[in-house]
């Protein structure tokens, strides 16, 4: 019997990584997560990719300490510029948002033309259009960064009239390349499917939080660490403010979190 019972950490740059733990927590029931949300040092999507490994390392040495059993990389900026020195140095399974995104487009596009929305540091990076090609080199990716997305969202303009506008703007360049699967290449951006399906008609939206999670469970499984029975349980911790946090979390988890701690990530 291996380690099952132990917790599975998720984190992200603050709190929409709670967009992914919700789609984890709903197909892993018994699983208990470990949540950090580094929220005093969010947006990551602005940041160089340094700081962005620097501070990815800094919280996965805090779940480390908390023997996880696995590490999911709830944010797509962390996903896409820190994956290999997470994988060196945590000695656990960890896993990203992109490569179930990217497969679950692959899979999707019937005219080969993919699209994919993210942060600046995101689509800079070009990883989801490495991991696309990768898994079919016959298909052409149009990327496009959506910066006004975060701030719009935390906000709570989820239908609001001028975030329809931002994203008319922002997708019409990438809609013209007649793009039929839209990679939403960020934890925010699920919250935004009612004004993306609108303006984008005709197009696959890909949830990366739906894929990582279903994801997730293969590997559990096949690695022999799922948790088949118990009572599944999130704790949640944060780097800022653990009442700001705690009222905006609610909105991506769809639900109240009960208590949120405080941690110093600097030099853990
Ligand atoms: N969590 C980030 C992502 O998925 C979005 C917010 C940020 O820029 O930190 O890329």
């Amino acid at each position: 019997m291996k380690n099952n019972r132990s917790p599975i950490g998720v984190f992200d740059s603050g709190v929409g990584g709670l967009t992914v733990l919700r789609a984890l927590m709903r197909r892993l029931p018994h699983e208990r997560f470990v949540y950090v949300g580094d929220t005093a040092r969010v947006p990551y999507g602005t940041k160089s990719p340094e700081a962005v490994k620097r501070f990815s390392l800094e919280i996965a040495r805090f779940l480390k300490k908390r023997r996880v059993k696995a590490v999911v990389v709830a944010c797509n900026t962390v996903s896409a510029v820190a994956l290999p020195e997470l994988r060196r140095f945590l000695p656990v399974p960890v896993m990203g948002v992109l490569e179930p995104g990217a497969t679950a487009a692959a899979r999707a596009t019937r005219t080969g033309r993919v699209g994919v929305i993210g942060t600046s540091a995101t689509v800079r990076s070009r990883a989801y259009e490495r991991e696309i090609r990768r898994l079919n080199p016959a298909l052409r990716v149009f990327s496009r960064p959506c910066p006004l997305f975060v701030p719009l969202v935390e906000e709570g303009w989820l239908t609001h009239p001028v975030t329809r506008r931002v994203a008319q703007l922002y997708l019409s360049p990438i809609l013209a390349k007649r793009v039929d699967a839209l990679v939403l290449g960020c934890t925010h951006y699920p919250l935004l499917k009612t004004v993306l399906k609108s303006v984008a008609r005709n197009v696959s939206l890909i949830d990366s939080a739906e894929e990582t999670a279903k994801s997730v469970k293969r590997v559990l499984e096949r690695k022999d660490l799922l948790a088949r029975s118990g009572r599944g349980s999130g704790v949640f911790f944060s780097s800022d403010d653990p009442d700001k946090f705690m009222a905006l979390g609610h909105r991506f988890l769809g639900g109240k979190l009960r208590r949120v701690r405080r941690i110093h990530l600097d030099g853990v």
